[in-house]
């Protein structure tokens, strides 16, 4: 089904909050972000309002992505995306500061704006400016007719239906299943296989169920929340694809919780970070199986030789991880570039647990507006 954007999609339900809500709809959500647009014979994706033919799309030699907090995590997942399977150089700039630069870019980038409401400020201020200068300025945007889908040049609606939790969870999987199918579809106009093409359509159908299949993780996660809801501080860590969502983890903490959590790159630990680590600051590793699987295990190692509490996120029948940390929540194992939608569900779950233990409103935390529409 897809989800219209209606009153009914906005009552809670069974649910006691609209996060949970959200977090549990991803398996449509997620659906709904590829339905109508994985070409099987040509083993590419479509969309309809690129509004850019295949010779102009051809041309482009350089992708930016801007965008504000979640918006701009999903991006830092589509750079790794998009660079690996359609080998285009791409930049992902805070919307924030790309308005007031004045960075070189040839007439042959397109940028893309990535938004949730479509209002934020900031992002539809670098958008402006990046058409002012001539650019094909597309927007990924899950609000039909908001003001950044309306001025972009065209753009990739999300069909995520509305979220109403302050903390984005269904929108960040959603833009980061189109940018994987933005990823195909440039790719199989320049390098990308037929057989590869086919393989990635195949993935992407499975992932409504690996979704379901990681949401049972959340008797798991409520234990685990439990036990750590009174750290003051938090480290998210993860490499590669996983380390934008070890950021995004960081943040959903942050905005519900009020806990201070800092998100890095596993290797930068070393540089600095691990000075935080003691007994009273949990570490939260995002560790599925990749190619540098071992040079994150032994991260894990050096947190562990310092008595850092380790809270991990791993594939299922992963023992060595379970050696190595104190609590474990285990998801499917999916091809690598896939692996933040799954491995941002057990944060989103973990963020709202520990947020309700500590008495917190989960859907409207304070200071924050859903829509930052003022600078
Ligand atoms: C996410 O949980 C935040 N509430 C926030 O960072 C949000 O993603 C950001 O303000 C961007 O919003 P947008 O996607 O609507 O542009």
């Amino acid at each position: 089904r897809v989800l219209e954007q209606t009153a009914s999609d906005t009552e809670l339900g069974q649910f006691e909050h609209y996060m949970l809500k959200e977090i549990f709809e991803q398996p449509t959500s997620i659906e709904n972000a590829f339905r109508g647009r994985l070409d099987d014979d040509e083993a590419t994706a479509r969309f309809g309002g690129l509004n850019l033919d295949p010779q102009e799309l051809r041309r482009i030699d350089r992708i930016v992505l801007t965008a504000c907090g979640t918006s701009w995590h999903a991006g830092l997942v589509g750079e790794y995306i998009i660079e690996e399977f359609a080998r285009i150089p791409v930049e992902v700039e805070y919307a924030s500061e790309l308005r007031y630069r004045n960075p070189p870019m040839s007439e042959r980038t397109m940028v893309f704006a990535i938004t949730q409401s479509g209002e934020t400020a900031d992002t539809l201020a670098a958008m402006r400016e990046c058409k002012r200068k001539g650019h094909p300025t597309l927007a990924i945007c899950n609000v039909v007719g908001s003001s950044i889908a309306r001025e972009a040049d065209g753009g990739i609606y999300l069909h995520a239906g509305p979220e109403v939790g302050v903390a984005s969870t269904k929108a960040f999987t959603s833009q980061v299943t189109v940018l994987t199918l933005l990823a195909l579809f440039m790719g199989r106009i320049r390098h990308l296989s037929y057989p590869a093409g086919q393989r990635m359509i195949a993935n992407l159908r499975k992932m409504p169920d690996k979704i379901r299949q990681t949401l049972e993780c959340h008797n798991r996660v409520k234990e685990i929340a439990r036990k750590y809801y009174t750290a003051e501080n938090f480290l998210y860590l993860g490499r590669l694809h996983n380390f934008p969502v070890a950021l995004e983890g960081a943040l959903k903490l942050k905005e519900i919780s009020y806990i201070h959590a800092e998100g890095y790159p596993a290797a930068e630990m070393k540089h600095g970070p691990i000075a935080l680590v003691d007994e009273q600051t949990p570490s939260v590793f995002v560790v599925p199986r990749c190619q540098i699987y071992p040079k994150v295990i032994s991260n894990m190692e050096e947190v562990r030789a310092r008595r850092g509490p380790i809270i991990a996120i791993a594939c299922e029948g992963d023992d060595k991880v379970a050696e190595l940390a104190d609590d474990v929540i285990y998801v499917p194992d999916v091809d690598e570039y896939l692996q933040p939608m799954v491995t941002s569900v057990p944060l989103q779950l973990l963020a709202y647990e520990i947020a309700l233990l500590r008495g917190c409103n989960v859907d409207r935390p304070r200071n924050l507006a859903k829509s930052v529409t003022v600078e």
